[in-house]
């Protein structure tokens, strides 16, 4: 496994998944984990199959219902309380935990921790996260809450890559929402969601076959 210190240092150059191998994902969440069920039915038999596996699937929160719902998948799952840590810290001891995976990319799915520069150095351009709204126009928590209080006609869930700036990341892929006669919070989730669900995996596929060598 590779040192925390190591962990600072840059990691552009990492190559490719070589010989059409499927991608190792880290899966990093905080909550229930919806996506990350989306996704691990999408690598057994929808858009990602044969393109990707899940390496693990880790929590800051080991009583994160997603972390149950993973180790009931059989899918490999990992914790680290970040309650009451420094944020530094507490990233590095996460980066060595996920090298201990090899993970090819790391996929935020309701990982609610703004990442440390360390942390993303450390899997530099190989980090992608899904936010709940167009990240120009919305950035960080609650952005479910902002579509509804704002009365919006839509939202643009957009998957992201992962820079230092809180959701600046350069976009790889929007998609509207429809939002007209959505008169609660809960039903622009669910139309938010339904959309999340796909368009994180579609997205990743395209990814995958963009820059793995095959
Ligand atoms: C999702 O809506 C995701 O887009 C959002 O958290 C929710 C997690 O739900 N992420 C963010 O707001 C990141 N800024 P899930 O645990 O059911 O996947």
């Amino acid at each position: 496994m590779n040192s925390a210190s190591e962990a600072a240092q840059p990691t552009n150059d990492l190559p490719p998944p070589a010989g059409g191998r499927a991608a190792r994902l880290a899966i990093l969440l905080s909550g229930r984990g919806s996506n990350m069920l989306a996704l691990a039915e999408a690598v057994r038999a929808g858009a990602l199959r044969g393109l990707a596996e899940v390496a693990v699937v880790f929590s800051n929160d080991p009583a994160a219902s997603g972390l149950a719902a993973a180790a009931d998948l059989g899918l490999p799952t990992a914790s680290l309380p970040s309650k009451g840590r420094k944020r530094e810290a507490f990233d590095l001891e996460v980066v060595d935990i996920l090298w201990g995976y090899q993970p090819d990319y790391v996929v935020l799915a309701g990982y609610m921790r703004v990442l440390s520069p360390a942390f993303v150095r450390a899997f530099a351009g190989r980090i992608v996260n899904i936010h709940p709204a167009d990240t120009h126009q919305h950035q960080g928590l609650h952005a479910y809450e902002w579509a509804y209080d704002n009365h919006l006609a839509e939202t643009k869930i957009t998957v992201h890559l992962v820079d230092e700036g809180l959701d600046t990341g350069p976009i790889l892929a929007q998609r509207v929402v429809n939002l007209i006669g959505a008169d609660t919070l809960a039903e622009v989730q669910r139309r938010g969601l339904a959309v999340e669900h796909v368009l994180y995996a579609e997205t990743l596929a395209y990814l995958l076959n963009k820059t793995t060598q095959r």
